[in-house]
């Protein structure tokens, strides 16, 4: 499996290109988020495991396939919020945990402030953040998810930055990252550019 995918598809290209754009207002940003994260979900989930099953139509039986296994997402507050409806939309039987985690913003390091997840043995756990800057606060998620279980792991992000992926592969190489964007760099006070600004205050009106 691909330890990087980068979502190629127009109506993943647009909706982030809204969300790029600094004119484009909070309620605006919330109902774009949701849309893209649809379709970086349905990708990440593009190989759940299924199981045969029977079902009657109107007609006759039929051999179909039911979704096997469960689902756990894991958004990083605050911003990882702005992608967990279009996952409990998806899957509505997924489980949901949640980790709170906040970078110092002059050294970047990640704490963790909260950690509520359920059983993540033998699941597939969709991290959630929009932003996979220096790759501080994924790698230690991971790290907490691990520790809890997880050894089925996907990031869901919208923007990543080269010295992000570089660093989360690095440090837990079997983690497979779902993005709409691979940007060009961070830059000195650890911004993805061109990136989209700060996707949590974006989120919820806040700066
Ligand atoms: C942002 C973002 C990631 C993190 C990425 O969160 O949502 O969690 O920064 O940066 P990194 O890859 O360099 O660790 P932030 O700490 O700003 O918190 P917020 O979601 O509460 O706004
Ligand atoms: N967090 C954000 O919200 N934006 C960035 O560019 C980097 C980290």
């Amino acid at each position: 499996m691909d330890s990087l995918i980068v979502v190629d598809h127009p109506l993943a290209r647009h909706l982030l290109a809204g969300l790029r754009d600094a004119e484009t207002p909070p309620e605006r940003f919330r109902h774009l988020s949701k849309r893209l994260s649809s379709v970086l979900i349905l990708e990440a989930t593009r190989n759940l495991p299924t199981r045969q099953a029977r079902v009657d139509t109107p007609l006759e039986g039929a051999d179909v396939e039911l979704l096997d296994g469960g689902v756990v997402a894991v958004p990083i507050l605050r911003a990882g919020l702005g992608l967990l409806e279009a996952a409990t939309d998806l899957l509505p039987e997924v489980q949901v945990g949640y980790a709170g985690l906040e970078r110092d913003e002059q050294t970047l390091q990640p704490t963790s402030y909260y950690l509520k997840v359920p059983e993540l043995t033998g699941r597939s756990v969709l991290l959630l953040d929009p932003m996979l800057a220096t790759g501080g606060s994924a790698a230690f998620a991971v790290s907490l998810l691990k520790q809890r279980g997880a050894t089925d792991l996907q990031l869901v992000c919208v923007v990543a930055a080269p010295e992000g992926l570089e660093r989360l592969h690095s440090e837990h190489p079997d983690v497979r990252v779902v993005t709409s964007a691979l940007d060009d760099r961070l830059n000195d006070v650890g911004y993805i550019v061109p990136g989209l600004g700060d996707f949590g205050d974006r989120l919820f009106g806040t700066s």
